[in-house]
């Protein structure tokens, strides 16, 4: 069976789904989106993800598509066209279409909306865990408002390849004082010799992951000690554990920074523990 696509109303094989080449986000990156996971047929904490969404619109001052209900029917309608059980839906608003030009387009311009939904085998991903991912280090030399989640991807995409290219999963990127800012798409956190669980403030330097808000009520609950602040690369280097968080990589041991290894070189105790708790405090919805 063909994938389907909810595309400005309607829903398509995504062979014939398409956009307009004036679309802005095509034109100038100029929209913004959202990567949800599929678990068991459910969305992981969606009402975060929509939240997020609407944030990032209003920081663009581009508007909401539909309505919250009218989006999360298309949603659940994209997630059952596609028979997805487990993996990710991804949601994408950009300004519209309207006459290449860089300003806003005047008059009433419809935002254009696309929901794709993507099976993933989660076997895959447990098998990634048990042996924990290598992430090399690179500048962060993104925008200044990497907290709006733009579609505008570009100094992300060629961190990944540089990762990829390397043999590693994620690139930490390092801000101009030697600190992590967080992964090209995902957050970075370390668990110091101390047993201190650390990641970044979610200021405008990182985009705050929805799995990072959700691992931090994890993190209270199970009465562990959270840093909010920035580390340096060397302070990863040396820490007992590291991990990144994301929709699709869920709590991701980190087992190699640039080559050299984090603790033992194995997936940390702690971490292993989170990644099998993380559905516990997640909200699943359907
Ligand atoms: N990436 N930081 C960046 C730059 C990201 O792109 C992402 C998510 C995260 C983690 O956010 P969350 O926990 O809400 O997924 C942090 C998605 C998965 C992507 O671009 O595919």
């Amino acid at each position: 069976m063909g994938r389907i696509a909810y595309v400005n109303g309607r829903y398509l094989p995504q062979s014939r789904a398409m956009v307009h080449i004036e679309d802005r986000g095509y034109q100038f990156g100029d929209g913004v989106y959202e990567v949800c996971e599929i678990r068991n047929g459910d969305l992981i904490d969606e009402a975060r993800h929509i939240d997020r969404l609407h944030r990032s619109l209003k920081e663009l001052r581009i508007g909401a598509p539909l309505t919250r209900a009218a989006l999360a029917f298309i949603m659940r309608q994209v997630i059952a066209r596609n028979r997805v059980a487990d993996g990710y839906l991804y949601v994408q608003v950009t300004r519209g279409v309207a006459a290449r030009d860089h300003s806003f387009p005047l008059g009433n311009v419809r935002p254009s909306l696309v929901v794709t939904a993507r099976a993933i085998d989660p076997a895959k991903g447990e098998a990634l865990a048990a042996k924990g991912v290598a992430v090399i280090s690179l500048p962060d030399i993104r925008w200044k408002r990497p907290d709006i989640k733009t579609i505008g991807l570009l100094p992300n995409v060629l961190a990944r390849q540089a990762a990829k290219e390397k043999g590693a999963y994620e690139a930490w990127l390092i801000d101009t004082d030697g600190m992590v800012t967080e992964g090209a798409a995902s957050n970075a956190w370390i668990v110091t010799q101390e047993g201190v669980i650390v990641t970044r403030r979610a200021d405008n330097a990182i985009l705050r992951g929805v799995t990072r808000t959700t691992l931090f009520e994890l993190v209270a609950a199970q009465g562990l000690r959270l840093e909010e602040r920035p580390f340096s690369l060397t302070e990863a280097k040396a820490a007992r554990e590291a991990f990144l968080t994301g929709a699709t990589s869920l709590i991701m041991p980190v087992v190699l920074i640039d080559g050299e290894p984090v603790g033992d070189g194995k997936p940390g105790t702690l971490t292993i523990s989170l990644r099998s708790h993380f559905h516990d405090v997640a909200k699943a919805s359907r």
